[in-house]
């Protein structure tokens, strides 16, 4: 198949580099390559700290993911983080936030022992004194996304920055927050600000949690580097760095991990995280287009979900397979505009489902 690929973020590119290795011809076309949220992503391959009551099939698609991080890190040459994470509570209405995630993973068979704040000190020095409790998740880890990056461009060639509208047999659209019409309505940008410093005393491993209700996670890089982050604002103008944001993300990070104080300041900035109406991405064809397959939409989740995502969107090209839970029309279908008879999951992608003719 020949495809082409708009977007050249993390998701665009792993679809990129997976559809070249599985033998497609692939061209990549974005203004400015991993400029995105890829560039201000923190890394954390960490499903369980990211699950909320809501998002079981976020957690069912996250601990896929992780599944195949190893290997896929391995294959670009990228090092994995591999010391786990603490999800940490600092006064005692943020030890009930862990206590109920805690419960949470349990009901879908994750356990995880919480810990006392001597405890996880003992284990984590660089805590505060202050620290109510945590709970260690020894196989949540973190990958730096900006190597990852360059690892996939390295790996497709790079971007064009002129848009190669010649002849293909389908187009990816991995835009990030932005998506054209007629599908931006499908995606809405929810502002990010974070922080990235160098210290000479690093925690070992993530560290993800609350101060005093506001949810903050600190992630060191294997030379000290630090990134902490991050604001969630939905917001509708250009995602700016505020002095707000900054205050309220060195003040947490300092009363969790004091010995940041020390640390030194190296860069802040913001970006828009894609979020969907029901927060899940949106992988397979877009509504209207069976030439168009969508990749987007993976909100707080799209350095975890790369490697997945990829595969699902090759598949989907070669196959017709398609998630119903990620299926881009899933919110018409559910509003009654579209005939659920027609969405039918074609055996062969080439012949029936990406003729241009039959968008
Ligand atoms: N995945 C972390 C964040 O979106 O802030």
């Amino acid at each position: 198949m020949r495809v082409l690929v708009l977007g050249a973020g993390i998701i665009g590119l792993s679809c990129a580099e997976e559809l070249l290795r599985r033998g497609h011809q692939v061209s990549v076309v974005d203004p400015a390559p991993g400029a995105g949220a890829s560039y201000a992503a923190a890394g954390m391959l960490s499903p369980s700290s990211e699950v909320w009551h809501t998002d079981l099939d976020l957690l069912r698609l996250g601990l896929a993911s992780l599944q195949l991080w190893p290997s896929y890190a391995a294959g670009l040459g990228v090092p994995m983080h591999r010391t786990g994470t603490l999800l940490a509570g600092f006064d005692g209405g943020d030890l009930q936030q862990v206590q109920r995630q805690v419960a949470l993973l349990d009901t879908v068979g994750v356990s995880v022992d919480l810990l006392g704040g001597a405890a996880a000190r003992r284990i984590e020095p660089t805590l505060s004194h202050r620290l109510t409790g945590a709970a260690l998740l020894p196989d949540d880890h973190s990958v730096d996304p900006r190597a990852v990056v360059a690892a996939l461009l390295s790996r497709v060639g790079g971007a064009q920055d002129v848009p190669d509208v010649g002849d293909h047999d389908v187009t990816v659209i991995a835009t990030g927050a932005r998506l054209p019409e007629p599908w931006s309505h499908l995606v809405r940008g929810v502002r990010g600000e974070i922080l990235r410093a160098h210290t000479d005393d690093p925690p070992t491993r993530t560290i993800r949690g609350w101060v005093h209700g506001e949810p903050l996670y600190v992630v060191p890089r294997a030379d000290g580097g630090v990134v902490i982050g991050a604001t969630s604002e939905e917001h509708d103008a250009d995602p700016v760095v505020t002095l707000g944001g900054v205050a309220r993300l060195l003040e947490g990070a300092r009363l969790l991990v004091p010995g940041l104080d020390r640390a030194t300041f190296v860069e802040v900035c913001a970006r828009d995280r894609p979020g969907t109406p029901d927060n899940l991405p949106l992988v397979g064809p877009a509504p209207g287009r069976s030439d168009v397959v969508l990749a987007a939409g993976f909100f707080r989740h799209g350095v975890l979900l790369a490697p997945l995502a990829a595969r699902l969107v090759a598949d989907h090209i070669e196959t017709g397979h398609l998630d119903p839970a990620l299926d881009p029309r899933r919110f018409d279908l559910a509003a009654g505009r579209v005939d659920a008879d027609r969405l039918v999951h074609a055996p062969s992608g080439r012949d029936s489902t990406y003729r241009k003719d039959n968008a």
